[in-house]
């Protein structure tokens, strides 16, 4: 009877008496980090599905609208967590929320609407934290407020087309990251992407290219798809996205761009280029000569466009583009050189001015100010106009000690079509290198530019060029995670700023990504070598972002991994590996540097001209390390590259030497301004100081991408031998870039 009694009580307690609830502690890593976190041992114990808010009056018309964006389902019960919200306009001016967690729940207090949703999703970010519906969130006081007005994204949707549910995913993870303007890339040589109802040709032909480059634009010679691509956004489209962004505090930007990257317009409106045309919608990339010709007829047409964009964008910019506008067509149109000299223009450059002033004045009737990249400077501006500084940071100091407002976003820190990482096997970019911890460590307030002016310079923006971006999957994977990067550069107090504290909160940040179907990139258990000479030794220096993982590495001589705790002399050896490890665990795939054996390797020497910071981030001491670079990838930081200059490379080898060959290797790609060197000379000494001259070359020509220049010597003896080689000069017409500096590209001096 008592045992009955007990199975009875054991079939009551199993059914009515639950076990206790397991709640899951969360850190709290934001991203973008707050300003200020207080935080107790203490934490509260929250329902996912139990949660409700309860709202002063005047926020009650947003409940059901943050019910859906925050996935706040539930009506109030007993276990209920509140968030109560309230806007409090007395809170420190600046300070955008505050949000308390505490055994009563959780409290915002915002100092406007805009405060109270970036305090939402702060509170968003920590429950997207871990997918369990029990959170243990720790007792928190969090004050919150940006640090730059703009926190903008960009994305080129003209060289790919990316579909309004996309777009919509684009604005959500901005907003998720406390963005507040997304620069919409809308005009283009390689498609039109904007319905402008009052020419309908920009829908039938600007719209579609006949087919598009397969590859990369280096390779030779260039293949296509034979598949007709484009689309366009209708107007009812780009109501709703803007609309869209608005509920998540979003300002779009968009771009139509002029007087260049306009050859799509020109294939449908031939009359509005100086040649008359036929035009086609380009099929390749890079920059087209064909540019809009300032005639009235074509003031007339950008007139028309910006009355409906005017409309379709409440924001308060148009951006017009206004950079690589070729001047070739200018110069040889007959109409361009009667209107500079009926306009007293200076040259082509002064009539770029003209246009972008005359567009400008009429936008700024429209009561919208404009922005432009910095190519808009040349020539002047009205005050108004706001200046995105992209080939550098020279145009945002310029403009801003002009008292002209600037977007920075310099190619060096934000372009994100740039390779995040030196492996093999990435997904093909454009070129260029630009790894997180770079975009982490940007900084928009340029060191040069005096206290007085910082005022003007409004914010950062990443940019997303997609011409290697063919799906919205590969948009993702270049733009996360270093689109969170320069959300903390834009948000967060340079004290809270810490790169291994971003990538530690990283960790949970890729399973909210996760959560939302981000294709992020996790290069975070990454191992990268930085293998220098310095002064005829080889030290090796090996680095992982992720903290949690160690490095190991060996050699094909010795294969017995070592731990790397410090950098290391490389012991002679052909091939190095290494990769992290969690435990005995291989946490990221194999590296390896292999060594090409010479005579400069163990020898001292003296570069007479540094590589620019851009390409050269570690200096001259990667120039004789035995690694050749990457021979596709001019982004490879064995790449020393020189902005309009050459170099001369003084070796000394201590005792005499026997030397017959030498080799040197270039990269070629005048389609991103680099060309071989004009002349390569070399000089023999005894006492490095008096030299004399054995070599001198010809012209050098060869292919595209690295070409390994070897030249033979008579069996010389020398102690010192002198490199020097003359970069190729100015640009010429009708190239790329004419008329800009040519770089010039190095990887190693073999000597032999
Ligand atoms: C640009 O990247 N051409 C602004």
């Amino acid at each position: 009877m008592i045992r009955k009694f007990y199975y009875i009580l054991l079939f009551f307690c199993l059914s009515a008496c639950p076990p206790p609830l397991k709640y899951v502690e969360v850190p709290l890593h934001i991203i973008p980090e707050p300003v200020e976190i207080l935080q107790t041992d203490a934490c509260l114990s929250v329902h996912k599905q139990k949660l409700v808010f309860e709202v002063d009056e005047s926020l009650k018309p947003k409940l059901s609208e943050w019910k859906t964006q925050f996935g706040i389902k539930t009506n109030e019960s007993k276990e209920s967590t509140k968030i109560y919200c309230s806007i409090n306009e007395n809170l420190r001016k600046e300070s955008k929320y505050k949000l308390i967690i505490n055994q009563k729940g959780i409290q915002i207090t915002a100092s406007d609407f805009e405060g109270l949703y970036y305090a939402l999703q702060t509170m968003k970010q920590i429950f997207d934290t871990d997918d369990s519906n029990l959170l243990c969130i720790p007792h928190c006081e969090i004050n919150d407020y940006p640090r730059f007005k703009y926190r903008g994204m960009h994305l080129d949707v003209c060289r790919h087309y990316f579909n309004v549910d996309f777009i919509k995913k684009y604005i959500d993870l901005l907003a998720y990251h406390k963005f507040n303007y997304f620069h919409w890339h809308l005009t283009e040589d390689q498609g039109w992407r904007i319905e402008i109802k009052k020419y309908p040709k920009l829908q039938e032909i600007a719209a579609f290219r006949k087919e598009t480059l397969i590859g990369h634009y280096n390779d030779q010679p260039h293949k296509f798809d034979n598949t007709k691509y484009g689309a366009y956004y209708s107007h009812s489209e780009i109501k709703e996205i803007v609309k869209y962004a608005e509920e998540r505090m979003i300002t779009v930007v968009p771009e139509i761009e002029m007087p260049g990257h306009a050859q799509a317009a020109l294939a449908a409106y031939p009359q509005l280029g100086c040649t008359g045309g036929p035009y086609e919608v380009l099929t390749k990339w890079g920059i087209s000569e064909n540019v809009y010709c300032p005639y009235e007829k074509t003031f007339d047409f950008l007139e028309g466009v910006i009355d409906e964009v005017v409309e379709l964008f409440p924001g308060p910019y148009i951006h017009i583009g206004g950079d690589e506008c070729p001047k070739t067509t200018w110069k040889n149109s007959a109409f361009c050189q009667q209107l500079i000299k009926d306009k007293a223009l200076k040259d082509e450059h002064g009539l770029q001015s003209y246009f972008i002033k005359r567009m400008q004045a009429y936008i700024n009737e429209k009561g919208k100010k404009i922005i432009g990249w910095d190519e808009i400077l040349e020539g002047g501006i009205a005050p108004n106009a706001t200046v995105m500084s992209w080939r550098g940071t020279e145009g945002g100091i310029q403009a801003a000690k002009q008292g002209h407002e600037v977007i920075m976003t310099p190619t060096s820190h934000c372009y994100f079509d740039y390779y995040q990482s030196e492996d093999e096997n990435e997904p093909l970019a454009i070129g260029g290198f630009l790894p997180l911890e770079r975009v982490y460590n940007y900084e928009p307030i340029p060191a040069e530019l005096d206290s007085e002016f910082h005022k003007y310079v409004l914010g950062a923006q990443g940019n997303v060029w997609t011409e290697y971006m063919n799906t919205s999957n590969q948009v993702e994977y270049m733009a996360y995670p270093r689109a969170c990067a320069i959300s903390e550069t834009n948000w967060s107090p340079v004290a809270k700023k810490n790169y291994k504290y971003f990538t530690k909160k990283l960790q949970s940040h890729y399973n909210r990504l996760s959560k939302k179907r981000v294709n992020f990139a996790d290069h975070l258990s990454e191992v990268t070598a930085v293998i220098k000479n310095k002064q005829g030794k080889l030290i090796g220096h090996l680095k992982t972002p992720n903290e949690k993982v160690d490095i190991k590495y060996w050699s094909n001589k010795n294969t017995e991994k070592k731990l790397y705790k410090e950098s290391f002399e490389l012991p002679k050896m052909d091939t190095l590996f290494y990769a992290s490890f969690d435990g005995e665990q291989r946490a990221s795939k194999i590296y390896k540097n292999v060594f090409t054996q010479h005579k400069g390797i163990k020898c001292d020497y003296k570069l007479l001209v540094e590589a620019s910071e851009k390409y050269g981030v570690h200096g001259s001491d990667l120039l004789m390390n035995g690694i050749l670079a990457n021979p596709n990838k001019f982004g490879d930081k064995e790449w020393l590259g020189f902005n309009g200059t050459g170099t001369s490379v003084m070796i000394d080898f201590e005792k005499l030497q026997d030397i017959s060959k030498i080799k040197l290797g270039f990269f070629n790609a005048p389609a991103y301004w680099i060309y071989l060197p004009r002349k390569v000379i070399i000089y023999i000494s005894e006492d490095g100081q008096t030299w004399s001259k054995i070599f001198e070359s010809k012209k050098i020509e060869g292919q595209i991408k690295r070409l390994e220049y070897p030249i033979s010597l008579n069996e010389i003896k020398t102690k010192f031998l002198k490199v020097s080689i003359e970069n190729f000069g100015r640009i010429p017409q009708g190239a790329e870039g004419a008329g800009h500096k040519a770089w010039l590209f190095l990887d190693e001096i073999q000597i032999y």
